[in-house]
């Protein structure tokens, strides 16, 4: 996707650790027009696929999800996270590990808000390990609902999330995909070479 390859190229900051520092406009401060453009390309990839509901995990994917349901006139559901919990009947429970953060969390989502006959489709503003990406299915196969696939605004494609998820037979859709981080700056991966 064009305007935010653009918009990465442009205010995207390269951090030591092949991290990307987004927060000008889509982890601290939200660019709303470049949200709703995100969500229209969701939906447009995703086209005939008869999704009920969206699912994030909160914070930062909120708001991509957020206007991809909006596209798609269904609800949004973002999975909460929490350190440690007691045990309650009315809750999805999956465990989810985060290398960046080296902490372990319990990802939750209540049990009134998606049923067996729910065609999910996961939104997530980053994709690395794929940790968190795994987690929201393996909550909506818990329920047995169907996931259409993952919509990722942007993918470290040199981590091994994507391959991950294609390898467990989902479908993979990233807005941007990114090569490779250094000091000259961000690579795209050549869709057109793939
Ligand atoms: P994984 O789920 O793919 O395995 O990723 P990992 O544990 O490594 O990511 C932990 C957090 O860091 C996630 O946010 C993820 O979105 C974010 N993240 C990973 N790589 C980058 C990066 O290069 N740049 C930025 N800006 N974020 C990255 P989170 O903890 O869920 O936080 P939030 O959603 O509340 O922002
Ligand atoms: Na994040
Ligand atoms: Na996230």
């Amino acid at each position: 996707m064009k305007q935010l390859q653009d918009k990465i190229t442009q205010e995207g900051l390269v951090l030591g650790n092949n991290v990307l520092k987004v927060d000008s406009f889509l982890n601290h401060q939200m660019d709303p027009a470049l949200m709703q453009a995100i969500g229209q390309e969701f939906v447009r990839r995703y086209a005939g696929e008869r999704i009920t509901k969206v699912l994030t995990i909160e914070s930062s994917g909120i708001a991509p999800g957020l206007m991809t349901a909006l596209e798609l006139n269904v609800p949004l559901i973002f999975a909460r996270k929490q350190k440690s919990l007691t045990l309650r009947e009315d809750i999805i429970v999956e465990k989810v590990y985060s290398f960046t953060k080296q902490e372990t969390n319990e990802v939750t989502v209540s049990k009134r808000f998606l049923s067996a006959d729910d065609r999910v489709l996961i939104i997530d503003d980053f994709l690395a390990n794929g940790e968190a990406a795994s987690g929201l299915a393996r909550i909506v196969e818990q329920v047995g609902a169907s996931v259409a696939g993952f919509g990722i605004v942007i993918e470290k494609s040199f981590q091994p999330g994507r391959q991950m998820l294609l390898d467990a037979g989902y479908r993979v859709e990233s807005l941007a995909r990114i090569a490779s981080l250094s000091n000259e700056g961000v690579t795209f991966v050549d869709e057109t070479a793939e």
